[in-house]
């Protein structure tokens, strides 16, 4: 009894409280530059839903590859928002760029959207009445599902644009984004979130094949393009009809992936998560990125330029790991000394350091060798070459050496002159002194194409010291590019340090399931109704869909996950009826009935915002069969 006042009070606040009620919350988006202040691109668009949403509003700024910072304000005002956009970029007269405001013609449009192929035409988005007309060409957008679970308003819709498919190579581009949406959430990476998930392919013809290069890009509705011929990163160079593409799929398109007709390795991450559906990297570059995208974490590989989000600790105060929750041994992180407070006090530290590091991006040539030279201070037990490499096919291609020693280098298998990622493990101390790091190409064919992308050297402590073994969680050592050091949660479990890995760490999945569930409600619906018994007397029904996690999925996971659903009728709870999706009364029952859900999985072990928690009401005032 005691239990079910306690519930019933929770639940009135709960329930008033809920987002539903409220209406959909506006979200601005702005990108600008850092220093100059100087706003590129303003979007302003209502949202489904933004749950734990503060009485202030939600704000965020994070920096992007391009060196822009994009930022984020939800709230419930609308005037607010305008008002945040001006005290971002000046006033809005003076707005000289491209402005994206929904307008009510193309929300009304956009309801009764179903699951099924949806062709846009060519329109054009309204600039805000007051800025400058930046109007920009939708282009057409033939839409496909590839997988999805539930309708756009309740899920997190990604959507691969097409770069570089001619109208004659819509199907290739369907089946490369749907190779690439089943390798990420078919049995890794995403699959246990895949419930809250849509993938959608939006096909546009281009007029010429595959991406530009040399800096040039081919007449596409993109205009991706590399820098030269090398395999690096792939630009875009028609930003604002991305943003214009995306925009004009409201709540379909929550991250665009713009997909470049090119077999090899490229990519870029910020704003739009930039792929190609490279064989070896396709999937590889598309879980990196979206980790950066939908987590919102930065790196955890060395000499990146930003380390934040859930696995990112900038100093060794307990309190301050985002992780502390999943360290395996938190005894070895706090030493005892009973009387002091011990989330003061600083957690152990893997040892190991990098004593060498850089992105050279050159291509090789047989004329002059590619090296460089290090410093050891010679007191670890081990260390690791770690390099990546292209246009490398042949393992007599090169010889990689340390100190003149052949490393003994061979090509992953069938990767031919796609990029891989390398690491060569040396159990021995590397010696107090200087050191040198060679790569000489062995093969005159290959200039030209073969490339040295990356190279470092890393050093470690013994098993007491350095604990290298999977699942193990700590605070592990990660050095930017200006050799700051940061912390990370494991050795190599996180596809976000080590990009061939297809999983992310357990803070980063933790991190997800909280971004996903910002946006997503575990309850979809609460639909009174009525039905006769095999008597014909009638009965009250109240039917509850959740999203299907735990035993409702489709296809079981292999974590440990479960619904526990209570009903309450009236302020009382209905105890027959716990954990079941419908409750059955009799038919001339009227009254409010409250369905409350808590969602468990190991994958989440701290749920600060209630996040896997949901409350839905319903008040029935009519009898059945009257
Ligand atoms: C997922 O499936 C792919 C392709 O069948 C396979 O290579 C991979 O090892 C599987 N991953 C897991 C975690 O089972
Ligand atoms: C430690 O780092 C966290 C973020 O990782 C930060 O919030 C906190 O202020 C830092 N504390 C100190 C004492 O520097
Ligand atoms: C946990 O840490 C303590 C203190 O460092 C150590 O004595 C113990 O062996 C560790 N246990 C495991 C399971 O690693
Ligand atoms: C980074 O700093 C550490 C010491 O703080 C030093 O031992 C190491 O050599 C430095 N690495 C590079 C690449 O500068
Ligand atoms: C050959 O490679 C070396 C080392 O990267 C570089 O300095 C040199 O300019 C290259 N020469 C040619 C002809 O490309
Ligand atoms: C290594 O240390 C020696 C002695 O301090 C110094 O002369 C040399 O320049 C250092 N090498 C590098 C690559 O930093
Ligand atoms: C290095 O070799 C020792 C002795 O064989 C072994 O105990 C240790 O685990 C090895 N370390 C690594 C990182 O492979
Ligand atoms: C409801 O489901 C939860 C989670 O599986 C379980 O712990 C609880 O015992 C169930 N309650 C009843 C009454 O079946």
């Amino acid at each position: 009894m005691k239990r079910a006042l306690f519930i019933s009070a929770w639940l009135l606040t709960s329930v008033f409280s809920s987002t539903a009620e409220q209406g959909r919350p506006f979200e601005l988006v702005v990108i600008r530059d850092p220093d100059s202040l100087q706003c590129t691109h303003v979007a302003l668009q209502q949202i489904p839903r933004f749950r734990g949403l503060p009485d202030e509003g939600y704000f965020k700024t994070k920096p992007l590859d391009t060196g822009e910072e994009r930022v984020q304000y939800v709230t419930r005002d609308r005037d607010l928002a305008w008002a945040r956009a001006e005290s971002l970029c000046g006033p809005k007269e003076e707005w000289d760029f491209q402005v994206l405001v929904q307008d009510e013609l193309a929300i009304a449009a956009r309801s009764g959207q179903q699951l099924n192929q949806v062709v846009f035409g060519t329109t054009t988005l309204s600039a805000h009445d007051s800025a400058a007309p930046s109007h920009v060409d939708i282009p057409p957008l033939e839409i496909e599902p590839l997988i999805t679970s539930g309708d756009s308003s309740n899920r997190v819709d990604l959507v691969f644009f097409a770069d570089g498919y001619t109208r004659d190579e819509k199907g290739k581009f369907i089946e490369d984004a749907l190779r690439l949406a089943e390798d990420i959430s078919g049995n890794q990476t995403f699959y246990t979130v895949k419930p809250l998930l849509n993938f959608w392919a939006a096909f546009t013809p281009s007029k010429e094949s595959g991406i530009g290069s040399g800096g040039k890009p081919k007449k596409t509705p993109f205009g991706l393009y590399r820098d030269g011929t090398e395999l690096r990163a792939v630009y875009y160079s028609k930003p604002e009809v991305a943003r214009a593409a995306c925009f004009s799929l409201g709540d379909q398109c929550d991250y665009p992936i713009l997909m470049g007709n090119d077999p090899l390795y490229g990519g870029l991450g910020g704003e739009f998560t930039v792929i190609t559906p490279s064989l070896a990297n396709g999937a590889l570059v598309l879980r990196h990125e979206l980790g950066h995208s939908v987590i919102e974490v930065g790196e955890e590989y060395d000499g990146g330029f930003a380390y934040f989000g859930v696995n990112a600790a900038h100093n060794r105060t307990l309190a301050d790991i985002p992780w502390a929750h999943w360290l395996t041994n938190a005894s070895s992180h706090s030493h005892a000394e009973d009387d002091d407070d011990m989330s003061a006090r600083p957690a152990r530290v893997e040892r190991s350091v990098m004593p060498m590091q850089a992105y050279p991006w050159t291509l090789l040539n047989t004329s002059a060798t590619w090296s460089t030279t290090f410093n050891s201070s010679g007191t670890y037990a081990w260390h690791l070459v770690r390099f990546s490499l292209s246009g490398l096919p042949e393992k007599d291609d090169l010889r990689v050496e340390l100190d003149g020693k052949d490393l003994g280098w061979a090509p992953r298998k069938d990767i031919g002159v796609d990029r891989w990622h390398y690491d060569i493990k040396l159990n021995r101390t590397l010696e107090d002194g200087e050191h040198e790091v060679r790569f000489v190409l062995k093969n005159k064919r290959r200039e030209g194409e073969a490339q040295l992308c990356s190279v470092e050297v890393l050093e470690f402590g013994d098993e007491s010291e350095f604990v290298s073994t999977p699942g193990h969680y700590s605070l592990y050592p990660a050095f930017s590019d200006k050799n700051e050091t940061s912390y990370r949660p494991t050795n190599e479990d996180c596809l976000m340090r080590i990009v061939t890995t297809p999983n992310f760490c357990k803070a980063c999945t933790e991190g997800l399931w909280y971004a996903l569930l910002l946006r997503v409600d575990l309850i979809e619906d609460l639909q009174p109704g009525c039905e006769q018994d095999d008597s014909g007397n009638w009965l009250r029904t109240l039917e509850l869909s959740v999203v299907p996690l735990a035993h409702l999925r489709d296809s079981p996971v292999d974590v440990e996950e479960s619904y526990t659903i209570t009903w309450m009728k009236n302020g009382h709870v209905v105890r027959d009826f716990t954990n079941k999706t419908i409750l059955v009364d009799e038919g001339d029952a009227v009254g409010s009935y409250v369905a409350h859900v808590q969602y468990a999985t190991e994958e989440v072990r701290v749920d600060k915002e209630s996040l896997l928690t949901s409350t839905v009401a319903s008040f029935v005032s009519t009898t059945c069969g009257a």
